[in-house]
Formats: C-alpha cells, sequence, structure tokens
C-alpha cells in the first residue's frame, strides 16, 4: 500500500526543486542590472534635481551616440559646450562631466558593460579619476 499524499507531497517537492532556478530568475528579466548613483558628486544635489545630461531613459538607450556625438563636437569642432534638450549647458568632457557625477565607474559603467558584453575601449587613453575612498560608519552608530 503506499501512501498517496508522500508520493504527492515528494513530487510536489521534486517540482519546486526542479523550477527552482526558473522562479528565482522570474523577477530578473529586465534588460539591464540595477546600477547605483549614489556618488558623493550626485548625492550633493538636491535630490529632485539628481539627473543625468539628458533624461534617463535617453541615456539607458543612447549614451554610446551621445559621447561619440561629444567627441566630434569637441574634436572637429573644437566645441566643446553641449546644451541639453532642455537648455542646459555641460562642459564636454568623458573625464570631468560623465566620469565626476559617475565617479563609481566600476559600479555603474562597467557593471552594465559587463553585463552586456561591450568593453569600450575609451580607457585606453581616457583616465579614470581614481574613486573617492568609501565613507566610513561612524562607531556610534553601530
Ligand atoms: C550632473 C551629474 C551627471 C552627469 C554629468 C552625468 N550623469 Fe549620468 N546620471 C546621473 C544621474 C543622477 C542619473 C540617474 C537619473 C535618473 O534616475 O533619472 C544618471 C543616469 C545615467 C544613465 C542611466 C542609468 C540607468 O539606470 O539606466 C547612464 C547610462 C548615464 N547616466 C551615463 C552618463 C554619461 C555617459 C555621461 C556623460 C555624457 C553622464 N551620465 C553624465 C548624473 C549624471
Ligand atoms: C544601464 C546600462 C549602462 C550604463 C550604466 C552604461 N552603459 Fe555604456 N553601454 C551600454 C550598452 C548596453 C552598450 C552597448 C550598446 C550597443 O552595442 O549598441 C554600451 C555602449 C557604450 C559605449 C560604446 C561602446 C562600443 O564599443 O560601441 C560607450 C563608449 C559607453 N557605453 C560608455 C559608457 C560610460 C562612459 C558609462 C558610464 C558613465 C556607461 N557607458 C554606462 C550600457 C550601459
Ligand atoms: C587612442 C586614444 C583614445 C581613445 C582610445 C579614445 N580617445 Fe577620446 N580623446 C583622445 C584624445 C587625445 C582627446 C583630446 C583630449 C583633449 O583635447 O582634451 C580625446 C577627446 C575625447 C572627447 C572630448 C573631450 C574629453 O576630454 O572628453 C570625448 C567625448 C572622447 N574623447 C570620447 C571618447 C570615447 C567615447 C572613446 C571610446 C569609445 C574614446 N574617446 C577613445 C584619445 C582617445
Amino acid at each position: 500500500m503506499y501512501d498517496a499524499w508522500k508520493i504527492l507531497v515528494g513530487l510536489a517537492i521534486f517540482l519546486g526543486l526542479f523550477t527552482f532556478a526558473f522562479w528565482m530568475n522570474a523577477g530578473k528579466a529586465a534588460p539591464v542590472p540595477e546600477v547605483k548613483i549614489d556618488t558623493p558628486e550626485i548625492k550633493k544635489m538636491p535630490e529632485p534635481e539628481r539627473k543625468c545630461v539628458e533624461d534617463k531613459h535617453f541615456m539607458r538607450t543612447t549614451h554610446m551616440q551621445l559621447i561619440n556625438h561629444w567627441r566630434d563636437q569637441a574634436l572637429r569642432d573644437g566645441d566643446r559646450e553641449y546644451v541639453n534638450k532642455k537648455g542646459e549647458k555641460y562642459v564636454i568632457s568623458l573625464q570631468n562631466t560623465c566620469i565626476k557625477c559617475h565617479s563609481n565607474k566600476k559600479e555603474f559603467c562597467d557593471k552594465c558593460h559587463d553585463y552586456a558584453g561591450v568593453s569600450p575601449y575609451c580607457w585606453d587613453c581616457h583616465i579614470v579619476p581614481p574613486e573617492e575612498p568609501k565613507e566610513e560608519p561612524k562607531g556610534n552608530e553601530l
């Protein structure tokens, strides 16, 4: 005589384990990983003004073209001022503009690029300023 319930429980556990990997990935179908924007430079901006040079969607999808355009504008036309869609001005510089705000290049640019399998060769020549040391937690807060 078998205990039908034991079989059912066993089967449920088996199916659970078998499909575990699938549901573990279920929430991760997003096209890009979460990237951190909590750098010292960005935190200096008041929260509602924590914006990139263009809107987030545009940056996410089009930053590659944007910086190529920056390079051409800076080097071919000698014009190092970028005016965004809202009319705000930025100095055209990978190091002093993009990486000034996104000083966590490893956790930001690199993380996303590793995920997407791209490795821009820009840093062969362009300098990545060293990241500012992380703030130490204050002893009395532990
Ligand atoms: C003034 C600070 C600042 C500068 C300069 C800046 N960024 Fe940003 N960037 C931000 C902030 C803040 C966000 C998050 C925007 C949001 O959530 O609306 C962001 C978002 C992004 C995103 C989208 C991230 C995501 O979650 O999808 C990309 C890509 C990006 N920036 C690349 C760049 C590049 C490339 C440059 C130089 C051309 C640049 N940024 C210059 C502050 C900056
Ligand atoms: C939200 C994800 C994400 C973030 C954050 C991000 N990138 Fe990218 N980047 C991509 C993807 C995806 C591509 C490849 C796009 C393609 O092949 O069309 C790319 C391509 C590029 C390219 C062109 C590379 C090539 O070989 O064509 C450059 C240059 C670049 N990114 C610079 C940056 C810089 C600088 C930062 C940080 C300030 C940054 N990206 C942050 C996703 C990201
Ligand atoms: C072979 C070396 C080299 C490589 C590789 C390179 N650059 Fe440059 N880039 C330069 C030099 C040199 C300048 C001129 C610097 C100046 O006049 O301030 C420059 C200037 C620029 C500028 C304008 C000013 C500035 O300081 O940011 C941008 C934007 C730029 N490059 C983007 C890129 C991007 C994006 C990549 C990768 C897809 C890249 N570069 C790869 C050498 C290089």
